[in-house]
């Protein structure tokens, strides 16, 4: 019988028929390994209460530690994962340095959510190499909530790991050398030769969970199971989103296709819808850092470090949050709204053939029986004007009210709008684009007052809005939209 084998604080344990399908990783710790460290409130990805550090050997062969929300993570996704508690990094007598600088800072009062925040930035640190700056902390703390201490007291005791100030062993506040070093005594992945035969395991609620490798292994699956009903399983994220009440009979794990998780740059930029929300940053940093025709990706790496927070990016995927789209068009994706801006497409596989498309046709395509493999993403040339903006109730960690973006295409030397893409979430389930303002835009100046106060009328006539439960009023929504479009103009001056 295939069993999902996995460590946890260095001891292996497996799972299979043993579970359900609805067990998830912060279930097992607490209630079957009793580490009842980690602990959980809202049990969708919001407050950061459940955090752990994983360590996993990705396809390149490297070993990355990051930080995941287990109240998310189903159990038998852990496969081949080392996890790190709480309990892991120190205790009585052998606290880790930030548990104690946490401690010493009083960043902690009642403590329900210290381990959380510990193991954030725990894992912050490993991955990083120790290496962050203030701004990098700064920037992870949508991550936890705390409702007692307030956030000073923890920033200030983070801060003081970050390596544009003095290095935290000469700060007076933690002297204790003893406590520097117990983090490298526990946690290393034995590596081992994946067996890349399809996992197959009956679990206890009846459901079936299958662990793929090969993009053909879905297909396989499907072709002895049929299609309904099913579920594509990877970062299991978008759970926080939209809950589920309950899973699918047949469960197919495809976060071990490596296939999904590469890019290439041909003339386009073509990214495995497999990778990860924080992969994708990455790559958008560098890639945009070394290449003029995607500076623009930048400004994606910005717009991208508002979306969720830093565990659920680390192993939520870009096609999982299309797919989120797919299935419920009320979810103001910023994935969807950055790569429709800028007229991205996407390849979609069944067993017979890849067929590429782009997103708004992706909206209204049957995906039954087809996986979504990439996303092509364009080269454009400095004529080129990309801004894009998420207006949240939090500055972290929060969904869109309204997000938009904005792809100007302009004659420099006319300074005239040669082609424009007006792409605006939040309004309704069916608004996407301003297509009658991306008209109207073609040929004029844009910049200048009759341009704009001419445009805006044009915007304000054909947006849809709608009250939608979650959503500020419709009318707030709708000003908001407009406000951006004229924003793009200030952001320019
Ligand atoms: Fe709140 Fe997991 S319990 S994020
Ligand atoms: Fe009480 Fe943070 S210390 S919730």
């Amino acid at each position: 019988m295939d069993r999902i084998e996995f460590s946890v604080n260095g001891r292996q344990y497996s799972v299979g028929a043993d579970v359900d399908s609805d067990v998830s990783l912060n279930d097992y710790l607490r209630n079957v390994l009793n580490l009842r460290g980690t602990k959980y409130m809202c049990q969708e990805g919001g407050c950061g209460a459940c955090i752990v550090a994983v360590t996993t050997v990705d396809q390149f062969g490297n070993k990355r530690t990051f930080s995941v929300n287990s109240c998310l993570v189903s159990i038998t996704s852990c496969e081949g994962w080392e996890v790190t508690t709480v309990e892991g990094i120190g205790g009585r007598g052998r606290y880790h340095r930030v548990q104690k600088t946490l401690a010493e800072y009083n960043g902690s009062q009642c403590g329900y959510c210290s381990p959380g925040w510990v193991m954030s930035m725990y894992s912050l640190l490993e991955a990083n190499n120790y290496k962050l700056t203030k701004d990098e902390i700064e920037k992870s703390f949508g991550s936890n909530t705390c409702r007692c201490t307030g956030y000073r007291p923890i920033l200030d005791a983070f801060k003081s790991f970050a390596k544009d100030v003095p290095d935290i062993e000469d700060l007076s506040l933690c002297k204790d050398k003893a406590c520097s070093s117990k983090y490298d005594d526990w946690c290393f992945i034995e590596e081992k030769t994946i067996e890349d035969k399809i996992k197959q395991i009956n679990l206890k609620d009846g459901n079936v969970w299958y662990r793929v490798y090969k993009i053909e292994d879905v297909f396989e699956v499907i072709k002895t199971k049929g299609t309904n009903p099913y579920m594509l399983i990877n970062g299991n994220t978008g759970k926080g989103v939209f809950p589920i009440l309950r899973y699918p009979k047949i469960l197919i794990d495809i976060s071990s296709i490596d296939e999904l998780k590469t890019y290439y740059i041909d003339q386009n930029l073509v990214i495995g819808a497999g990778m990860s929300i924080t992969n994708v940053m990455d790559l958008f940093k560098e890639i945009s850092e070394k290449k003029e025709e995607f500076k623009y990706l930048k400004k994606m790496y910005e717009h991208l470090e508002l979306v969720a927070h830093i565990p659920v990016r680390n192993i939520g995927t870009v096609g999982g949050n299309l797919m989120l789209k797919h299935k419920h068009p009320i979810f103001p994706s910023d994935i969807f709204l950055l790569f429709e801006a800028v007229s991205a497409t996407i390849a979609i596989r069944n067993d017979k053939e890849i067929v590429e498309m782009d997103l708004q046709k992706f909206l209204s395509t049957d995906m039954s029986g087809k996986i979504l493999t990439e996303i092509k993403l364009p080269p454009l040339s400095s004529n080129y004007h990309f801004v894009s903006f998420k207006i949240m109730p939090r500055s972290q960690n929060a969904p869109a009210q309204i997000n938009a973006a904005f792809l100007y295409e302009l004659d420099r030397v006319k300074e005239t709008v040669l082609s424009s893409t007006i792409v605006i979430g939040g309004l309704s389930v069916k608004f996407v684009h301003a297509q009658k303002t991306e008209d109207y835009l073609r040929g004029k100046k844009l910049f200048t007052n009759e341009t704009l106060q001419a445009a805006l009328r044009v915007l304000e006539k054909e947006i849809i809005v709608k009250e939608m439960k979650g959503y500020s009023k419709a009318e707030y929504r709708k000003k908001c939209a407009l406000g951006l479009f004229y924003k793009v103009r200030k952001g320019s001056e």
